[in-house]
């Protein structure tokens, strides 16, 4: 459903993509992985359109959306969750989910769907978003980018710098999406146990390209990890 075609993606003259390809399927949880500055994220916004493709497509669904502008991907079905997540420390929690949808008003089943998957936040909307907790705001911008009920979610290193006991939650939670909505997830991670529990397919990144891949049978955490280590 979303294909990534030998891409080239830049910022100036520093290539970091080099004719990469990546694929998801229906209902697939792809997961991407890599060492710190492959260029994971760069990979999720060239998907997003918020870098551009010098070379190469992206098409969702069999549609070409190369030139889209993130909004018009986002419209489209794509769902973004940002490393670092990005929530608006002033904006209420409540305020925060509602930007996510793409109506002026979310569905209310979308709403009761995501506050059903976080009932931690549906007992915090009034809170301001800068006052939760690193995983409540990570449970937050995962919500966020569901209210718009999208075909597919990317998420970057949602486990990072979050305490075991939330990764498990939202471990739980992403299982739960793939189950239900039989979303297609693309997760960029580090957590690799994670990683492999959820996945259907992988692509581990070495500058640029893709080094290793396979499906959830062939994700052998010592062969994985041997890329990952410095
Ligand atoms: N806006 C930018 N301008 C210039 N270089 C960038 C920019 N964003 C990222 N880079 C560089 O691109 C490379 C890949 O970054 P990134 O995609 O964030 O990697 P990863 O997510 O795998 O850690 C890194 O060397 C990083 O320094
Ligand atoms: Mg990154």
């Amino acid at each position: 459903m979303l294909a990534v075609e030998e891409i080239d993606v830049a910022y100036g003259e520093s290539r970091i993509l080099t004719r990469l390809s990546v694929s998801v399927g229906t209902g697939q949880v792809v997961c991407v992985m890599g060492r710190n500055g492959v260029g994971k994220t760069t990979l999720l916004k060239a998907i997003m359109g918020l870098v551009p493709a010098r070379h190469g497509a992206v098409a969702l669904d069999g549609r070409d959306i190369t030139r889209l502008t993130p909004y018009a991907r986002a419209r489209l079905g794509i769902g973004y969750v940002p490393q670092g997540r990005d929530i608006f420390p002033s904006l209420s929690v409540g305020e925060n989910l509602l930007l996510g949808a793409r109506t002026p008003r979310p569905s209310r089943e979308a709403l009761d769907y995501v506050l059903a998957l976080f009932p931690g936040l549906a007992r915090m909307l009034a809170k301001r978003g800068g006052d939760l907790s690193g995983g409540q705001q990570q449970q937050l911008a995962i919500g966020r980018a569901l209210i718009a009920n999208p075909k597919i979610l990317l998420l970057d290193e949602p486990t990072e710098g979050i305490q075991p006991s939330i990764v498990q939650e939202i471990a739980a939670v992403l299982q739960q999406i793939k189950q239900e909505l039989r979303r297609s997830i693309l997760l960029v991670e580090q957590y690799l146990e994670f990683a492999r529990s959820i996945c259907d397919h992988f692509y581990v990144m070495e500058k640029g390209v893709v080094a290793l891949e396979g499906d959830r049978a062939a994700f052998h955490l010592d062969e994985v990890s041997g890329f990952l280590s410095v």
